[in-house]
């Protein structure tokens, strides 16, 4: 597996990544409406171009073989981003988002996104990153023990995120770095 940073040329990929892995697995939650509306405001050319040449650090993975053919999955970084619930004498800046993180469903379980993770947090800790936070959502089991894995853990705090009228209850994680 190779992993590069994402140009504006692989938006495309990522979009198609994005959206087959979040129906994959929340889709169920959601009216079919409120999941479309959703997809098409996240995921459009416009904003993933514009994440990707501006401050985010889109991380992708692709198989040796297929290298700039098929990627198929990604991270992404958010710098300076810090969460409301998490305050500066608690949690040092700078302090990143993994604001993103999706793993195709046919590729999970063989340790692709550990070893994406990997690369993600040499990257983090290059850039002399303090604190770490992510939001997860409070049924997304599996997502939660990988991350714990990387010393990524639930702060006891809470939030809502919406989609359409539907409201997920998700878990603030966060991370201290040396
Ligand atoms: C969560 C996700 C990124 C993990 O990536 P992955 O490539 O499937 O995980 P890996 O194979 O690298 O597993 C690493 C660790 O994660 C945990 N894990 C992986 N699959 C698991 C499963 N089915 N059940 C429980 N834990 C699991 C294990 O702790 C595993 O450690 P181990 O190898 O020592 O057993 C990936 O499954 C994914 O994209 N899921 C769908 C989208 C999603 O939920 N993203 C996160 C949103 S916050």
């Amino acid at each position: 597996m190779i992993i590069i940073r994402a140009t504006e040329q692989h938006w495309a990929a990522l979009s198609l990544i994005a959206k087959d892995t979040f129906v994959d697995t929340f889709g169920h939650l959601y009216a079919a409406k409120d999941l479309e509306a959703h997809i098409q405001n996240k995921y459009n050319q416009a904003v993933m171009v514009h994440e990707i040449n501006t401050e985010h650090v889109y991380l992708v993975c692709e198989d040796d073989d297929k290298a700039g053919e098929a990627p198929f999955g990604f991270c992404q970084l958010k710098p300076d981003s810090r969460s409301e619930l998490m305050p500066e004498d608690e949690y040092a800046s700078p302090c990143w988002e993994i604001h993103r993180f999706y793993i195709r469903k046919e590729k999970q379980g063989v340790r692709a996104g550990a070893k994406l993770m990997e690369f993600a947090m040499e990257r983090i800790k290059e850039a002399g990153v303090k604190s770490i936070w992510l939001s997860v959502w409070s049924e997304n089991y599996r997502a939660q023990k990988f991350y714990e894995k990387f010393g990524i853990k639930h702060s006891g705090k809470t939030f809502t995120y919406w989609v359409g009228n539907h409201a997920d209850l998700e878990f603030l994680y966060v991370g201290k770095l040396d």
